[in-house]
């Protein structure tokens, strides 16, 4: 690992992470910055497709470091986001998210994680095949501001 390696402790968002999961998500480029609406949907228990949503505090500082959300739809899980604050980068944290997050999805009968990335997100597409996932196709201009493909992967959960 590059810089000195970090202890996170994983939990569930609340709503009393919003402002800081947003304020992560606006300070990189390669965030989605979904409106305030969609990360509170995200916490609703009875929304449908059911979603997981964790933080990462950094357990040195106890700062929010980072967040991944996933949308539930088993034996399939989408990996929606997975975000770390640009000065808590290559410590491990979004390793650590990730690998909760599985846990999770494993227990609810998840099989298979996909996920779609900007095609020219080389740090993000990194992460991703360190984890283990592999590529899976292309979406041809899906996205906008930059039109950009998007690059599809997967990962069979274990
Ligand atoms: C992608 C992202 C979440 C990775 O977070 P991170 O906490 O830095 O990742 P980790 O430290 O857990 O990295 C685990 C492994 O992934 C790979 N990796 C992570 N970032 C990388 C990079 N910038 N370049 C090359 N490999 C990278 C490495 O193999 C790394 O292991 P190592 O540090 O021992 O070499 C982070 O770069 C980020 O928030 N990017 C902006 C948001 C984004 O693009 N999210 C994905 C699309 S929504």
């Amino acid at each position: 690992m590059s810089p000195v390696a970090r202890e996170a402790r994983i939990r569930p968002m609340t709503a009393a992470d919003l402002d800081r999961v947003i304020e992560i998500a606006a300070s990189l480029s390669q965030a989605p910055h979904w409106p305030r609406e969609v990360y509170a949907a995200a916490l609703d228990a009875d929304a449908a497709p059911r979603r997981i949503a964790l933080v990462a505090e950094d357990a040195a500082s106890g700062i929010t470091a980072g967040f991944a959300m996933a949308s539930l739809t088993p034996p399939e899980a989408e990996l929606e986001t997975i975000a770390v604050a640009a000065g808590l980068q290559r410590r491990g944290l979004a390793r650590q998210l990730f690998q909760t997050l599985a846990r999770a999805l494993r227990q609810q009968q998840v099989r298979v994680t996909l996920l779609e990335v900007r095609a020219s997100n080389e740090q993000a597409l990194a992460f991703y095949r360190a984890l283990g996932f592999e590529a899976a196709g292309r979406r041809r201009r899906y996205y906008a501001d930059p039109i950009e493909d998007a690059a599809l992967m997967r990962l069979v959960l274990d």
